[in-house]
């Protein structure tokens, strides 16, 4: 069965996808920040490897790599992200601004940069980015979101130049919107439960193709303005 790498897996939508592929057969590289208290991600029934990695610290980024040297990915979901402190107008933390760009833009970023190895080794050679729509600048309908917002659309911006860098290696790199959705970040009364959210996401997932690569989609499998 294929191998597939999420980052954030100890909640949220990374830890239901984690759920969902090891259900599937898949072989799952679960990431975290503190593997010693990801006790729901540890209840995960089936191939579950968990590997701690720190988005913020390149040398984390570094250190997983060398612990998956020679290792098969098929597919790398860049989960893991932060919302950030207060940031509605006038009101906004800039203190925040470089812990949410690290979290939500280099550390994508690096992740793809450093497993692109093993990406190349997999038979599905796709990386995926969990974006927003507050990322999307030709829909977004609402103002705030400072910090987040303008890290999304530098998420979709770094998603489009991979897929351009990436192509002639046959590696595909996807943007998805995950909708609103109930877990931590997403809080409660969103309009889906992980479980759709990334049922839909890995139905789309599964039927992406390097044609697709460069794209920003809905998890409900339809294209979203930049
Ligand atoms: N929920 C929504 O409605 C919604 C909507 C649009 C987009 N999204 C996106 O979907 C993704 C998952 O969100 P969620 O709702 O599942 O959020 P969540 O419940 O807050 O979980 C976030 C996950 O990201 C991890 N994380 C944060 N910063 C990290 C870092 N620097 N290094 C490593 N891991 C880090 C967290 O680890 P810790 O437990 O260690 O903090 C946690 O596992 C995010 O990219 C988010 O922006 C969510």
């Amino acid at each position: 069965m294929p191998t597939v790498l999420v980052t954030g897996s100890n909640r949220g939508l990374g830890l239901e996808f984690a759920r969902q592929y090891a259900a599937d057969g898949w072989r799952v590289i679960a990431c975290c920040r503190k593997p010693d208290g990801a006790d729901d991600l540890k209840a995960v029934t089936g191939e579950v490897q968990i590997e701690a990695v720190e988005l913020i610290d390149p040398a984390s980024i570094r250190d997983l790599a060398e612990r998956l040297k020679g290792e098969t990915i098929d597919l790398l979901i860049n989960n893991a992200g932060v919302l950030g402190p207060a940031q509605s107008f006038g009101d906004t933390d800039y203190s925040g601004f470089d812990t949410v760009m690290r979290s939500n833009v280099l550390g994508p970023m690096a992740m793809v940069e450093a497993l692109l190895p093993n990406l190349e080794a997999g038979g599905i050679k796709t990386a995926v980015a969990i974006s927003s729509g507050w990322g999307s600048i030709g829909t977004v309908g609402s103002g705030g979101r400072y910090l987040y917002g303008p890290s999304k659309a530098a998420l979709n911006m770094v998603v489009k130049a991979q897929s351009l860098d990436l192509r002639d290696k046959g590696v595909a790199a996807v943007a998805i919107s995950p909708g609103w959705v109930e877990t931590d970040m997403g809080g409660e009364g969103a309009d889906f439960t992980p479980e759709q959210s990334v049922g839909n996401m890995r139905a789309l997932i599964a039927g992406l193709s390097l044609e697709d690569s460069g794209k920003f989609y809905s998890h409900k499998g339809h294209e979203i303005p930049w």
